[in-house]
């Protein structure tokens, strides 16, 4: 049986983004017409994934929330002759089950992740970070790719990976390239958050990755590390050293990461969402435009 299952980490408290993520999630900012969360599940429905396993946490189900068939508002929006919205609401009938479970104590991504041990037992899946969205509008495939090279390769993990400026190492996973083979490299190691002198490279983790389920053998030795937080960049690294087989592929020309776990990032993302939209993204840019003479 191919992947068919994703674990979205959404339990973060996206402290980076307050006073906006005091009562709302991060995962439910808009970026264009849509929360953040929309673009990740559409994303991973169009390369596969039918089985959506969100880790969340306190002040999240917003998030619950959106992806419910909300019959009431359907029904209003027709008897109000506002059927043309009803357009808006079509990611609702995705073939997708949702599932929800909690991380009960914010102890960080490899945490996180660990709390869904009981809803993936032992199958192989993906993990897309729910705060950052791959490519405008999306669109990417990278997921796609990155399943089908985990199981040509028989992998132990796929991780997605995408060049940052310098100064941006230390935000990130980076990662230290192996053999390079083609369109996708060996990792020889993977640090968390490196200073910007000691960043063995500039490639760092772009918020999806495919494992298989030993990986949360390797979560659960993991100690905490980084930010006092049980990190999975260091049960990866673990892996690695006790000889896992962990692939790297970087994400196409044009499928940019934008995360939205901080202003700066965040901003461009609504700005570069705003400006394509297929609606109001012309006359957006005419009004940036004159806004620059
Ligand atoms: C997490 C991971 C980091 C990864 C990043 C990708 O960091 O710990 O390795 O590069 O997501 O988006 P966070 O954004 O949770 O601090």
């Amino acid at each position: 049986m191919g992947v068919d299952l994703a674990v979205v980490p959404v339990a973060g408290r996206g402290t980076r983004l307050l006073p906006l993520t005091k009562s709302q999630p991060k995962e439910m900012l808009p970026v264009g017409e849509k929360p953040v969360v929309q673009y990740v599940a559409e994303e991973l429905e169009q390369s596969g994934i039918r089985r959506l396993a969100f880790v969340t946490g306190p002040g999240k189900t917003a998030i619950e929330n959106h992806f419910d068939i909300d019959s009431e508002l359907i029904l209003s929006l027709r008897e109000n002759g506002q059927e043309p919205l009803l357009e808006t609401l079509e990611y609702e009938r995705m073939k997708v089950e949702y599932i929800y479970t909690r991380q009960r104590r914010q102890l960080g991504l490899g945490h996180a992740i660990l709390s869904a041990r009981s809803v993936v037992m032992e199958q192989p899946f993906v993990v897309a970070l729910g705060d950052s969205i791959i490519g405008v509008h999306a669109q990417s495939k990278v997921v796609k790719q990155m399943i089908d090279l985990f199981e040509q390769c028989r992998a132990d993990a796929v991780i997605a990976f995408e060049e940052v400026p310098k100064e941006e190492v230390s935000q990130y996973g980076i990662a230290t390239v192996g053999k390079e083979q083609g369109n996708y490299f060996e990792l020889a190691d993977l640090v968390e958050k490196p200073d910007v002198a000691e960043s063995p490279s500039r490639l760092a983790v772009a918020a999806r990755y495919v494992f298989r389920a030993e990986l949360f053998e390797y979560l659960e030795d993991t100690a905490t590390g980084k930010g006092n937080e049980i990190q999975l960049t260091d049960a990866i690294s673990a892996w690695i050293r006790a000889g896992g087989n962990v692939l790297g592929i970087p994400l196409a020309d044009g499928e940019q990461r934008f995360d939205i776990g901080n202003y700066p990032s965040y901003f461009k993302a609504f700005f570069e969402f705003a400006s394509q939209d297929p609606k109001y993204g012309e006359s957006f840019m005419e009004y940036v435009r004159r806004q620059m003479v």
